[in-house]
């Protein structure tokens, strides 16, 4: 028996869970259609059962991105949602609410790209941009601006702007950033970005705006919240020529219609032009233009009435997959790799696309032989969405990631609590490259010279096998190498001298130790001063540290213990690597073994520049107030973090008198 009731908690159940990991954790499981027809079927049975209807359904509401660790602050008129549709028909439809409404009104539209990045609420107060606010729950969302100040394009000021100013609009990711970025991971051995999109909404949510500004970032700006003075604006059109003499980036194109029909024919080249945007498009939205129609038209609890989103069908194409290869990353991990039967979709040949992890596979139970669904939308990476059953060869095999790493002669293991499975022998050739690229990166020794083809080589011919070979390498040796000259041998052995004096993280961050990443290193480094003190730790002081859980302490534990691993290190200490930190030796700075948060925006200092002057001073930031924290160094703050400073009775410092303390 069906039953509806039982259904609508499902589907809200479903839908909230694909919610958080879509606004919360930026990394959704399910893709925009599907989610959406989750949300229509929803719809209907709460359309057929009033009498279960609820504020808190999905579908009165517009998720949530706003997590613990940043202030909320409310929006000064709500982010709204869209109504949005994937049919001509209920584009008409809402033509004609609006034409019934309006009767005998000849009805201007705005035909506007949508585009699929993060939402961003900007507040600027007599021209000075001064927060960057996340939709949040559309009624408050979280502080990101020093995530946000800095992006390429954004004005810090704007000349002869009314008194207070919400602008709106996106923030995303060009594909060539996304593209440098999960090459990046992908030589490390690190879990991959689907889709731009998720990768920005990481971004802006990341705790450390340092390593937000490694991550190059756009915006794009279209609309307005709440203005004052008021009715400074008539119509969205003149938003539009507003913003841009603001000299704010704007859309590339967007379109005047008469009429909804008109509307669809701009939608239609919208769709056609859309692939040469610098941004991400999924649809169209069609506005209104009018501001006083808008206001009589109103707005549903999430939406309004005089605007609907029109998404473009994600392209999806049927083709074979040829078979699954195993890639291996920088710790060993192993990526399994579907190798397609070329297929043409959004404009490019796809030919691979990745499965992730074991649990996966076995999850769609992707086989070789199999003819596969594949999509690309704004996603640069294709996904397989499901396999055609009825397309399956007779004799077809599951996957068997045991089996298939041995015929490839490769020893791995995969440890019960992790997806991933791991390279247990330190001389596979493959592993050895991939952990000397790691090494050799910008995020770790820098060492300029030494690029892949370098490092294939001097795997391949045996002169390396771990990270200190690098420094017995000769120049007679490098000559023998193809491409190599006299001038290039020598700045190559020059870069490696260069690279024995980088900073401690940064060699920390280069061993490869699983889990460890670029502030993990930095943190170990604060903490501990010198490899031979990490190498010493507890499994206990190790996850003391902020920012370091029971997993990441456990592997860094383990990585010292083996003996290989302890090989290694007096290796490089006997080549003359710096194992200690800088900041140990000069450790007579005012903020020397202080921790510091910062919380707000600082009326002139950008939160960068602050963490520079705390590190200068001998200090480390945190993210979180504790006990431990020495003082809090707070803007302009109300937020939690400054209640919690409040309540454990943490100092708190403004800009002027930090700048006195360091003074
Ligand atoms: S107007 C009250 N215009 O799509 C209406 N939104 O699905 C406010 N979006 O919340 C939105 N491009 O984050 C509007 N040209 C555009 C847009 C756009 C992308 C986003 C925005 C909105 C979401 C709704």
């Amino acid at each position: 028996m069906p039953d509806p009731q039982k259904d609508i908690i499902r589907l809200r159940k479903e839908i909230a869970e694909h919610d958080r990991l879509y606004y919360k954790d930026a990394l959704p499981e399910i893709d925009d259609q599907a989610y959406d027809r989750l949300k229509v079927e929803l719809a209907e049975l709460e359309a057929a059962m009033p009498e279960f209807n609820s504020d808190t359904s999905p579908t009165q509401s517009v998720g949530d991105d706003r997590l613990d660790a940043f202030e909320s602050y409310r929006h000064r008129k709500p982010m709204l949602s869209l109504d949005n549709t994937y049919n001509t028909d209920e584009l008409i439809d809402f033509g004609q609410r609006l034409y019934k409404r309006f009767p005998g009104k000849s009805l201007t539209y705005l035909v506007e790209p949508k585009i699929d990045g993060v939402a961003v609420s900007l507040t600027y107060e007599y021209g000075k941009l001064i927060r960057a606010v996340s939709r949040g729950n559309g009624v408050e969302g979280d502080d990101i601006t020093p995530n946000v100040r800095g992006i390429r394009g954004l004005p810090e000021s704007i000349a002869n702007a009314p008194e207070t100013l919400e602008v709106r609009g996106e923030i995303y990711m060009r594909h060539s950033e996304f593209e440098r970025i999960n090459s990046e991971r992908e030589a490390q051995g690190q879990a991959l970005y689907a889709n731009p999109r998720n990768l920005a909404a990481g971004t802006i949510k990341l705790l450390d705006a340092a390593e937000a500004r490694n991550r190059q970032l756009d915006i794009v700006l279209y609309g307005i919240g709440a203005c004052e003075p008021r009715n400074y604006f008539t119509a969205q059109s003149e938003i539009q020529e507003n913003l841009k003499n603001w000299h704010f980036p704007v859309l590339e194109k967007y379109w005047l219609a008469n009429g909804i029909e008109d509307a669809w024919k701009c939608i239609e080249e919208l769709d056609r032009i859309r692939p040469k945007f610098t941004y991400p498009t999924d649809g169209a939205v069609v506005k209104l233009d009018d501001f006083m129609l808008q206001e009589e038209a109103g707005y549903t609890s999430k939406a309004p009435r005089w605007a609907i989103a029109y998404k473009f069908e994600a392209e999806r194409e049927e083709t074979l997959l040829k078979e699954i290869s195993l890639q291996i990353g920088r710790t060993g991990v192993v990526t399994p790799v579907a190798i397609l039967e070329p297929v043409q979709l959004a404009g490019t040949t796809v030919s691979r696309a990745t499965l992730h992890n074991e649990d996966e596979i076995q999850r769609k139970d992707i086989r070789a032989g199999d003819t596969v669904l594949v999509q690309k939308a704004g996603e640069i990476i294709p996904q397989i969405l499901s396999v055609n059953l009825d397309k399956r060869p007779a004799d077809s095999q599951p996957f068997s990631f045991e089996k298939h790493l041995k015929t490839l002669g490769l020893e791995a293991e995969r440890e019960p609590s992790q997806a991933a499975w791991r390279i247990i022998s330190k001389d596979d050739p493959i592993r050895q490259q991939r952990s000397l690229q790691h090494f050799a990166s910008r995020a770790c020794m820098d060492i300029e010279n030494l690029g892949t083809a370098v490092i294939e080589q001097i795997v391949a011919r045996g002169l390396v096998k771990n990270l200190a070979d690098l420094y017995s390498l000769t120049e007679a040796q490098l000559l023998d190498l193809d491409k190599f000259a006299e001038k290039s041998a020598k700045n190559l052995i020059s870069a490696l001298e260069v690279s024995k004096r980088r900073e401690l993280w940064q060699l920390i961050h280069g061993l490869g130790i699983p889990h460890v990443g670029k502030q993990s290193a930095k943190d170990l480094e604060a903490k501990f001063n010198s490899l031979e003190a990490i190498a010493s730790a507890t499994e206990e002081s190790l996850e003391a540290i902020d920012g370091i859980g029971s997993i990441m302490a456990q592997s860094i534990h383990a990585w010292f213990a083996d003996v290989d691993n302890r090989i290694l290190i007096e290796q490089l200490k006997a080549h003359g690597l710096n194992l200690n930190s800088a900041r140990q030796e000069d450790g007579t700075g005012i903020l020397a073994g202080k921790t510091v948060v910062l919380t707000g925006s600082l009326p002139t200092l950008s939160r960068d520049e602050a963490t520079q002057m705390i590190e200068a001073a001998g200090g480390r930031t945190s993210s979180s107030v504790s006990k431990k924290t020495d003082f809090v160094l707070a803007g302009e703050a109300t937020g939690t973090k400054y209640v919690k400073a409040k309540k454990l009775k943490v100092s708190i410092l403004d800009e002027r008198a930090f700048r006195e303390l360091l003074k």
